[in-house]
């Protein structure tokens, strides 16, 4: 990588801007994707237990941390607490379980992947009865107090949360002990979050930008074009010599913001290091918010979730 920047979290932590995503990365590809990337650069990698992908991206850890003359607290690594393990007591096992597929010992960030719990059947992501998702109301409260504990043993150095609302956020800063350090969720010039960006801000949180790229193989898209054929982002690109997945990943560098985008494809991993050597003008920046409409890769309700006591994304964001 050329360079790259970091954000200091509330906790005195670094957190490199730039990282490597891994949702329906294969597990037969992504091991080689992740020696990839940290051969080439990368130290900020974004799992989750979902992603069903972790053993993998283990392997590629461990042989990249005995091959390669980069060490384990030169990386920042995320994992994060799935749906189904919210009740407190199985907050620590669902993390131990992804530690120990990840080959680490700690990890650097560990985020709740949203504030809503669904029931936890052994083996099953997302346990269903008659086609609806079996939804609890363990309060994320709650599972975030069991999540502080394990910044208190050792095993995270930083908490946060993903896909949670301005209202949810303000309730869990407000009951919290430790702070959570960042809100991932997604932005790209059709999700800009207006609101969340300023409110994590003021709160001198680290936002991380998920479906940076649109996220063309989401399976939930629903009417979400994307946006590296948008023709604004395309003549932006053109300008500068970039790729419109150039100009995506600036949009959220520039203001600030950590971004992942995912990728298993070699030249795309090192093209998409390459963001920190040109600037968007004020103009640009301005072309790229106007383009907001609303729309998002990852809806949430389109996996079941749209009914629940805490779905996020019908109130204030
Ligand atoms: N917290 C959450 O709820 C949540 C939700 C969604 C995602 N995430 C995280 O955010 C990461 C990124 O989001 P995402 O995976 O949804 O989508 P994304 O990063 O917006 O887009 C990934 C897609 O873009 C392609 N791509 C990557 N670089 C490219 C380039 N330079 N030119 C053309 N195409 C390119 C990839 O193909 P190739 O692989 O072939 O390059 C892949 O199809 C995820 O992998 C995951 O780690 C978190």
């Amino acid at each position: 990588m050329a360079s790259t920047t970091f954000l200091t979290l509330p906790s005195g932590k670094r957190m490199p801007q730039l990282g490597l995503g891994t949702w329906l990365s294969p597990p037969g590809i992504v091991q080689g994707a992740i020696e990839f990337a940290i051969k080439n650069g990368y130290r900020h990698i974004d799992c989750a237990y979902l992603y069903e992908n972790e053993q993998a991206i283990g392997e590629g850890f461990a042989k990249v941390l005995k091959e390669c003359p980069v060490k384990r607290d030169e990386l920042f690594i995320t994992s994060k607490l799935w749906n189904a393990y919210h009740a407190p007591e199985d907050v620590k096992p669902a993390c131990m379980e992804s530690m120990k597929m990840l080959q680490l010992d700690y990890l650097d960030l560990y985020l709740m992947h949203s504030p809503m719990s669904i029931k936890n059947v052994k083996g099953e992501l997302m346990p269903q009865k008659d086609g609806k998702i079996l939804q609890t109301d363990v309060d994320y409260v709650d599972t975030w107090k069991a999540m502080e504990k394990l910044v208190d043993e050792g095993l995270v150095k930083s908490i946060g949360v993903a896909n949670f609302n301005k209202c949810q956020l303000e309730r869990l800063i407000s009951a919290a002990r430790i702070k959570p350090d960042v809100l991932q969720v997604e932005r790209h010039p059709f999700q800009t979050q207006k609101t969340l960006v300023a409110f994590t801000k003021s709160k001198g949180m680290a936002m991380t930008a998920y479906s940076p790229l649109t996220s063309p193989e989401s399976p939930f898209l629903s009417g979400l074009k994307n946006g590296m054929e948008e023709p604004v982002v395309k003549e932006i690109a053109k300008k500068h010599g970039k790729s419109p997945a150039q100009i995506l990943i600036r949009f959220n560098i520039q203001c600030g913001i950590a971004t992942i985008p995912k990728s298993q494809t070699p030249a795309h991993i090192i093209e998409n290091t390459k963001v920190f050597d040109f600037c968007l003008t004020d103009e640009e920046m301005k072309k790229l918010e106007s383009l907001h409409c609303g729309a998002r890769a990852v809806p949430w309700d389109l996996l079941g979730l749209g009914t629940h006591k805490h779905y996020p994304f019908s109130k204030d964001e």
